[in-house]
């Protein structure tokens, strides 16, 4: 049994597809003289299945490394694909998270100034969150996503199966993102994440309704706001100090997990500012701190950290462009001047002041 979920787009709209068995529409993509994008966790642990279905001369094998999502690599796959005589009717079908999603929808995006691509999401990360949207984002150097565009996938099909091999931290990395979203929208749902929280990394079935409801808040934004120019900014909301924790620690962080250390430094700052009061601060952030990594807080470099967080792009002039919070439901958008005020705020943070 499939069902799917419509997402209206201004390129195209397209189908979230929920299926059972990821094979039979593989067979259909190759039909159509698809070109494969893998990653190659994905293709190690699946390879019985995928060998047989994708041809060799017609995929393409990539680490998901953050290092990959450059304009280096979207050149070499651009010049295999024109090697390959991939015509400009043809689709790019990307199997893997959120690494080989950006780096197929970039280059699927420039190549014939643009062919069609579909993705399988293979990450949590990836199905509740990254599949819809249609932003698609390389780094520059240690610059996160500092490069791409919009450029939105023909059809997108989940497999839930995949979550099955999944790594723990990989599981978080995509509840941060879900719980990003809950808070965003108020999502009844976030107390009974908070509460199946130790059962749901086990039971990855358990994660389907949440996989749903993320999708549903995201969808609700984005078909009104597409390019992010409004509504849509405030699922900013702890990814501007995330971003640069993951720059800082060399991607040692998760994205997600650092998004979620992302959202209890806003909740900080909106405390320190006024916005948030402190009971909805320890509430909020006892309930984070069930997804936080492992992490050594005194192997950051803070000056460091403070510097790759004024480079952010969405900064205006000397002032730090971030999504504080009132409380779930309520966020705002809101400059921080770059001034040693914010630099303290920010080291009491690191120190455990809270
Ligand atoms: N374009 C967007 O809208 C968007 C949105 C959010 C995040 N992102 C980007 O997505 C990236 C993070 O994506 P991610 O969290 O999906 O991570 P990822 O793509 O880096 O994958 C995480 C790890 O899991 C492995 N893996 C993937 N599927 C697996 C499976 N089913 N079983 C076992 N291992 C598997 C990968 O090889 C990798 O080692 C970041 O670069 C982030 O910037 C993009």
């Amino acid at each position: 049994m499939s069902d799917s979920l419509l997402v209206k787009s201004l390129f195209r709209n397209y189908q979230v597809n929920f299926i059972g068995d990821f094979s039979q529409q593989l067979k259909l993509l190759v039909e159509q003289k698809s070109f494969f994008i893998i990653d190659a966790a994905i293709w190690e642990l699946y390879k019985e299945k995928l060998k047989d279905i994708v041809p060799e001369k017609f995929r393409l094998i990539i680490e998901a490394g953050e290092n990959n999502k450059s304009l280096d690599k979207c050149r070499e796959i651009i010049e295999i694909l024109v090697a390959r005589k991939v015509r400009r009717n043809e689709k790019l079908v990307a199997i893997g998270g959120g690494v080989i999603q950006d780096i197929t929808a970039f280059s699927a995006s420039i190549i014939y100034r643009g062919i069609e691509w579909v993705f399988f999401p293979t990450t949590l990360l990836a199905q509740a969150d990254s599949c819809i949207g249609s932003k698609t984002s390389i780094n520059l150097g240690d610059k996160k996503n500092l490069v791409g565009n919009f450029y939105p996938p023909s059809a997108v099909f989940i497999d839930l199966y995949f979550l099955g091999s999944l790594s723990t931290e990989d599981i978080k990395s995509g509840l941060g993102e879900i719980m990003h979203y809950y808070i965003y929208a108020a999502s009844p749902l976030f107390a009974e994440l908070i509460r199946d929280y130790a059962m749901i990394i086990k039971n990855r079935k358990m994660l389907e309704k949440h996989i749903r409801e993320s999708l549903q808040i995201k969808k609700s934004v984005i078909e009104n706001d597409e390019f992010d120019r409004g509504e849509r900014n405030k699922f900013n909301y702890g990814h501007t100090f995330g971003h640069a924790l993951e720059s800082v620690t060399d991607y040692a962080i998760k994205h997600g997990q650092a998004v979620t250390i992302g959202m209890d430094m806003a909740n900080f700052v909106s405390l320190k500012t006024g916005f948030m009061c402190p009971e909805i601060f320890r509430d909020l952030h006892i309930k984070l701190s069930m997804n936080f990594p492992e992490f050594d807080w005194n192997k950051i470099d803070f000056d460091r950290y403070f510097s790759l967080l004024a480079k952010d792009k969405k900064n205006v002039g000397n002032n730090v462009g971030c999504i504080l919070a009132r409380e779930p439901g309520i966020l705002i958008k809101h400059q921080l001047p770059l001034d040693n005020q914010f630099k303290e705020m920010i080291h009491a943070y690191f120190s455990g002041e809270l």
